[in-house]
C-alpha cells in the first residue's frame, strides 16, 4: 500500500462581496444576530454568468501551477460538489476538459457540505491501491443559486467558493495519514434541496428549489459529527490529539466549531477559522481554508493537519495529513 500527499493548492472566490448590513436591507435580520449566531460577517456571491465549474477551474489551476506537474499527468479529477452547472455532464468532466488533464478520468462525489474529505478520500484511496499516481481534488459550490433570500434562517449562512489540491503518490507513513467517513440518513429531511430532482422536476412553487433547513437538528448533529470524526480519525492514524497542530473544520458556524474546542480541549488557536469572511461555501470551505492556513504560514513542513466536516445527508468526514510541502 501507498500513501497520497498534497503538492499543491489553490482556490478561488468570485468578487462580489455581500455583507450582513446588505442581507438586512432585503430580510428582517442584523449585522449583530448573523454575528453572534453564527460568526460570519460577510460572503461572497457568484453573478448569474458564473456557475461552480468556473469557480472550480481557477482554484484548480492555482494548484496545478503550485504543484508544477504538467496537467496530463492527471490521472483522476475527483470533484466535491451539491450545485453542479448540470446533473450531466459533471463538473469534474468540465475542469478535466478546461485545464488539460486529458488522460484523466472524472468523476463528482456527492456528499453536501461533506464533499470535499469524502472526495478526498475517494482519490486518496485510487492513489493508495496504486490506481492511479496524481489526482486533482476539488471542492467547489455555489449555494447562493439556491437560496431563497426571504428565507432569513438560511439565506445569511451560504457563501460560494471554490478550492483545490493535487494529490502525489508516496510512502506510507506520509501524506494522508487516514480517512474517516460516515453518514446517518435518519436526518435526511433537515437539510433539504426538495425541488429540481426526480422526484420533484417541476416544483410548482419556486421556494422548493432553495435550501430547506432545521438549524437545531443540524447544529446538534453537526457538533457531535465534528467531535466524533476527528476522534476517529485521529485514532485510525495513529496520531494523539495533541500531536495535531491545525485543525481545519468546516466553516459554517463558529459556535458549533466553539462547541468543539470546549469538548476535546483543543486550544482555540489550533482551530483554523476563516468563514467571518466567506460564510458557508459548503464543499469548498475546506480547501479555501487549507489554502489560506498554507499561504498565511499557519502550516509548516511536517505539521500533521485535521480537516473535518459534516453537512447535509446527514454526511460527515475527515482527513488526518502530515504537510509535506
Ligand atoms: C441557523 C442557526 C444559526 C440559528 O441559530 P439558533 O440559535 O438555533 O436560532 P433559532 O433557530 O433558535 O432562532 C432564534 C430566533 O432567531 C430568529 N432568527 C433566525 N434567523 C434569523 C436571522 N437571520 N436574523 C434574525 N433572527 C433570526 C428565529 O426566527 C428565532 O426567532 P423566535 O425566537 O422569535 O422564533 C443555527 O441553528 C445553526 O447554525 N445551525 C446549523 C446550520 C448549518 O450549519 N447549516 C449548514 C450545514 S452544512
Amino acid at each position: 500500500m501507498k500513501s497520497s500527499k498534497i503538492i499543491g493548492v489553490g482556490s478561488h472566490v468570485p468578487e462580489k462581496i455581500v455583507t450582513n448590513d446588505d442581507l438586512a436591507k432585503i430580510v428582517d435580520t442584523s449585522d449583530e444576530w448573523i454575528k453572534t449566531r453564527t460568526g460570519i460577517e460577510q460572503r461572497r456571491v457568484t453573478d448569474d454568468q458564473t456557475s461552480t465549474s468556473d469557480l472550480a477551474i481557477k482554484a484548480a489551476q492555482k494548484a496545478i501551477k503550485m504543484s508544477g506537474i504538467d496537467p496530463k499527468d492527471i490521472d483522476v479529477v475527483v470533484v466535491g460538489t451539491c450545485s453542479p452547472d448540470t446533473l450531466f455532464p459533471s463538473v469534474s468532466c468540465i475542469v478535466q476538459n478546461a485545464v488539460g488533464a486529458v488522460n484523466a478520468s472524472a468523476l463528482d462525489v456527492s456528499a453536501a457540505c461533506s464533499g470535499f474529505n469524502y472526495a478526498l478520500s475517494v482519490a486518496s484511496n485510487f492513489i493508495s491501491l496504486g490506481t492511479y499516481k496524481t489526482a486533482l481534488v476539488i471542492g467547489a459550490d455555489t449555494l447562493t443559486k439556491y437560496l431563497n433570500w426571504q428565507d432569513r434562517n438560511t439565506c445569511v449562512l451560504f457563501g460560494d467558493g471554490a478550492g483545490a489540491v493535487v494529490l502525489k503518490q508516496t510512502e506510507k507513513g506520509s501524506g494522508i495519514l487516514a480517512n474517516y467517513l460516515y453518514a446517518d440518513g435518519t436526518g435526511k429531511e433537515f437539510l433539504v434541496m426538495p425541488g429540481g430532482g426526480s422526484r420533484n422536476i417541476r416544483p410548482k412553487d419556486e421556494e422548493e428549489r432553495c435550501i430547506s433547513m432545521n438549524g437545531k437538528e443540524v447544529f446538534k448533529f453537526a457538533v457531535k459529527a465534528l467531535e466524533n470524526s476527528l476522534v476517529n480519525v485521529a485514532k485510525l492514524a495513529g496520531v494523539k490529539l495533541e500531536e495535531i497542530s491545525l485543525v481545519i473544520p468546516h466553516q459554517a458556524n463558529v459556535r458549533i466549531i466553539d462547541h468543539v474546542v470546549k469538548k476535546l480541549g483543543i486550544p482555540k488557536e489550533r482551530f483554523f477559522v476563516n468563514l467571518q469572511k466567506y460564510g458557508n461555501t459548503s464543499s469548498a470551505s475546506i480547501p479555501i481554508a487549507i489554502d489560506e492556513a498554507w499561504r498565511g504560514g499557519k502550516i509548516k513542513k511536517g505539521d500533521i493537519i485535521a480537516i473535518i466536516g459534516f453537512g447535509a445527508g446527514l454526511t460527515s468526514g475527515a482527513n488526518i495529513l502530515k504537510w509535506e510541502v
